[in-house]
């Protein structure tokens, strides 16, 4: 798949994997800047959820590729309106987070999500999060940055924010269910998550928020 270029607004990719904090990471450089931002991982969610409710499995690619190309979703600013129902917080569970991992590796599901992501990139630029931003949907961004955690960190950040959503969460189950999933992520054969050549690595692992954002700006400043 060769995506094609849609706008020459100037994105930075940020991929990298599960709980790294490049959510909260992206969107502050987005804010920063005056950029749009795309959170990738929201639409393989969207599947997850979208395809839940109509009982349909995640193995089923044939019947996942419909639901990804017709997704009746609305970005409203932090709120997401699927099928006209606030979904922001279910597609957050991690349930979901699991069925958006397993949906992703069919390549129909991909191919039907490209032109919707390619649709975020408008002036004046784009923050676009998620495994293969710089790989596959822009590879020609201007900053590329693979933002990455220990494991143990990652799973810490992901049981703070369930908690703090009231949801209830065991730190050992999020551990291996993280682990699970940065394997199934970095394994398929459709759009790994990798770091491309010309990435910048930032582990945020002893970071703050503000730390990595004002990294990544100066990297986008140099460029
Ligand atoms: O970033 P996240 O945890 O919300 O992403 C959920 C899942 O979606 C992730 O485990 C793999 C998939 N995903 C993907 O395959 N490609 C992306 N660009 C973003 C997410």
């Amino acid at each position: 798949m060769s995506p094609k270029v849609t706008s020459n607004s100037p994105v930075i990719a940020i991929d990298g994997p599960t709980a790294s904090g490049k959510g909260t990471v992206a969107q502050k450089v987005a804010e920063h800047l005056g950029y749009h931002y795309l959170d990738s991982g929201a639409l393989y969610r969207l599947v997850g959820l979208a395809s839940f409710k109509k009982g349909i499995s995640t193995a089923s690619e044939q019947e996942l590729a419909p639901i990804a190309k017709e997704l009746n979703v609305i970005f409203q600013g932090d709120r997401i309106i699927l099928d006209g129902e606030d979904v922001s917080d279910q597609i957050r569970q991690e349930e979901m987070g699991k069925r958006a991992s397993e949906v992703a590796i069919h390549p129909m599901v991909r191919q039907a999500l490209v032109a919707r992501q390619h649709a975020f990139r408008q002036k004046p630029g784009l923050v676009a999060d998620g495994r293969d931003m710089a790989s596959a949907i822009f590879t020609d961004a201007v900053t590329k940055v693979y933002l990455t955690a220990s494991a143990e960190a990652r799973a810490e950040r992901r049981y703070k924010q369930l908690i703090a959503k009231g949801f209830s969460a065991n730190i050992q189950v999020l551990l291996q269910d993280l682990r699970d999933r940065d394997e199934r992520d970095a394994n398929r054969s459709n759009s790994p998550l990798k770091a491309v050549e010309g990435a910048h690595h930032l582990d945020t692992t002893s970071m703050t928020i503000e730390e990595a954002v004002n990294q990544i700006l100066k990297w986008h400043q140099v460029n």
